[in-house]
């Protein structure tokens, strides 16, 4: 059922944050032309958290960080190497991960943003995986920390329906094979790369050129439809390679968690892998699309409400800008 690996990686504790302040799909109707009506329909998001005027994506990482530590019952000064997941970082140097260093207290590890867009926390939860593997590591902290809707343009109802800010995380540490993460997949295919962006701040359009501003290039632009067909086909095919790989089938599950981008993905994924619609989690509803804290916060929220148990047979699978999408298997 596994890898090769004699070693793997096991969840040994999670946590999450959301940010207080919630905005629903009636606040936004008086912000642009929609309707709750229309964006529960193509989206089924009612209301989504959104970050204060004076926090940023680092301190709901800092949250959700320091409740996975303490579930796990690790010292932070233990965690060897620390992997945040995020598409919306606190600004370009240094990196995300060493501002949340200090409060989070995890003076010996090593710091790495990991940038996969929607799929950041699995291709990071891979990464995490190998350094275990192979004896680098020992204690992991992996978050997923998001604030999309401080690049979402307020003024374009294609998108800013979409977004919600939080974190997730978790605290990795070796486990016999057969035990923890048992297959892992990721692919990229970056003919895509326009399809889901934020065009400017970088190197090409930097912050201070005119067009950055004139031209609203610093938020994100997405072509949903077309993001929506590639979405699901993909998301299905990694599952079902994963799940081959590992000679297990979707019977053997217990939850199925992707991605919470949209119900409608969400659902068109499910049924094409066969999965009874009481083993998808979703909590889109909630939190909207909230890209690398997704699937953290999801299974934070599963394991909260039992509907993730010890022991259980967990498929987390991602799908985001790059593209980027990536599958993991894991006897939580
Ligand atoms: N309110 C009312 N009408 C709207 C809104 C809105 N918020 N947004 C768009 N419309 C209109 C459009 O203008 C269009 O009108 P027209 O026919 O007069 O031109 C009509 O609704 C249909 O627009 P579509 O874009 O075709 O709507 P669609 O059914 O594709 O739904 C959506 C749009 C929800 C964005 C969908 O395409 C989607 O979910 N795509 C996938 C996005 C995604 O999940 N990405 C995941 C990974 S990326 C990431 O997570 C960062």
């Amino acid at each position: 059922m596994h890898d090769g690996f004699d070693i793997t990686a096991r969840i040994a504790g999670i946590g999450s944050y959301l940010p207080e302040r919630i905005l629903t799909n009636a606040d936004l109707e008086r912000m642009v032309e929609t309707s709750d009506e229309w964006i529960t329909t193509r989206t089924g998001i009612k209301e989504r958290h959104i970050v204060a005027e004076d926090e940023a994506m680092v301190d709901l990482v800092i949250r959700a960080g320091k409740a996975a530590m303490d579930d796990a019952g690790v010292d932070p000064a233990d965690i060897d190497l620390f992997l945040l997941a995020t598409a919306t970082v606190e600004q370009p140097v240094p990196a995300s991960s060493s501002i949340a260093q200090p409060a989070l207290g995890v003076v010996n590890a090593a710091c790495l943003d990991v940038s996969a867009a929607c799929s950041g926390f699995v291709y990071a939860l891979n990464v995490a995986r190998q350094f275990i593997a192979t004896g680098e590591a020992r204690n992991v902290l992996l978050v997923g920390g998001e604030t999309l809707t401080r690049f979402t343009d307020w003024t374009d109802r294609t998108t800013c329906v979409l977004f919600g800010d939080g974190a997730g995380a978790v605290v990795l540490q070796p486990a016999p094979a057969g035990e923890g993460i048992l297959r892992c997949a990721w692919r990229t295919d970056g003919t895509y790369k326009d399809l889901i962006a934020m065009p400017g701040g970088g190197s090409r359009i930097p912050p201070a050129n005119p067009r950055n501003i004139e031209e609203r290039l610093g938020f994100i632009k997405m072509r949903g439809n077309e993001v929506f067909k590639v979405a699901v086909r993909a998301m299905a095919e990694i599952s079902q390679d994963v799940l081959e790989q590992a000679g297990v089938t979707v019977d053997d599950l217990a939850l199925f968690i992707p991605h919470q981008a949209n119900l409608r993905i969400i659902t068109a994924v499910g049924s094409r892998l066969g999965i009874p619609t009481e083993k998808v989690y979703t909590n889109v509803q909630r939190v909207g699309n909230t890209s690398a804290a997704s699937i953290p916060l999801a299974m934070a929220d599963a394991v909260a409400e039992g509907r993730l148990q010890r022991g259980d047979l967990v498929l987390l699978t991602a799908f985001g800008g790059g593209f980027t999408w990536a599958s993991a298997l894991i006897r939580y």
